[in-house]
């Protein structure tokens, strides 16, 4: 019997949960929810199919490459799940395209082709930004066994010089690049203030960081 989409909703609550309820790399269960909550709510706003954007925000984490053995393994377990839970072809095809093309990858990426991807992408977006995203840059980066900082610049190999890879650094590699990328008018709304937090807190680190004194 066909299923409902609440209970397909709910079933992928359950499979999220199964492997990320206690993730320990900024990627636990309650990211999962807020990603689901903005999505909803960016959805709402664009007039954007809701049923695919909550689907596929509770699942976008499932198949992240640092949690499974390959970026193609992560993404057949989540294929594989939906061929038995969600009998609508077109949903498969709309999900497994979101959650293969969302991520980051150096800001490099092509924006995505569907509205729904767009408004993933955004709520993914928006929790690595402001307090909740300085909390998950320390998770993961503890997670990872970086520094929170090294202001000292070290030599390569090949004689180029570079900071090593610190929670801090992250800020600039990635997180005050966000802004700009955000695909939505809401998201670019939410991302403004989340941002401007987040360079308050970066200035604030620097000032502590140097004994009190402003950074020039
Ligand atoms: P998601 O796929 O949920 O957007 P990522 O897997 O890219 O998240 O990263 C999880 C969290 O860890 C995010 O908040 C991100 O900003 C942060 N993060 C990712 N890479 C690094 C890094 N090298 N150093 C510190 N934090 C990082
Ligand atoms: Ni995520």
């Amino acid at each position: 019997m066909r299923k409902t989409k609440d209970e397909v909703i709910q079933l992928a609550e359950q499979f999220a949960k199964q492997y990320l309820e206690k993730d320990p790399s900024g990627h636990d269960w309650w990211h999962i929810h807020r990603v689901r909550q903005l999505a909803l709510e960016i959805a709402r706003r664009e007039r954007a199919d809701n049923y695919v954007c909550e689907l596929a925000a509770l699942l976008h984490d499932v198949a992240d490459e640092k949690l499974n053995e390959s970026k193609q393994k992560g993404l057949d377990k989540v294929h594989d799940w939906l061929m038995i839970t969600e009998d609508d072809p077109s949903v498969i095809d709309q999900v497994m395209y979101i959650i293969s093309n969302m991520s980051y990858n150096g800001g490099k990426n092509a924006p995505l082709a569907t509205l729904e991807g767009q408004v993933v992408q955004d709520a993914d977006r928006l929790d690595a930004l402001g307090a909740i995203g300085i909390a998950r840059t320390f998770a993961y980066s503890g997670w990872k066994g970086q520094l929170i900082y090294n202001p000292e610049i070290k030599e390569n190999e090949d004689g180029h010089h570079s900071f090593d890879k610190t929670a801090i650094q992250h800020f600039e590699d990635k997180l005050f690049k966000l802004k700009d990328l955000m695909n939505t008018p809401y998201a670019r709304e939410l991302a403004e203030s989340r941002h401007q937090f987040m360079e308050e807190y970066i200035r604030q680190f620097h000032k502590e960081w140097n004994g009190g004194h402003a950074t020039p």
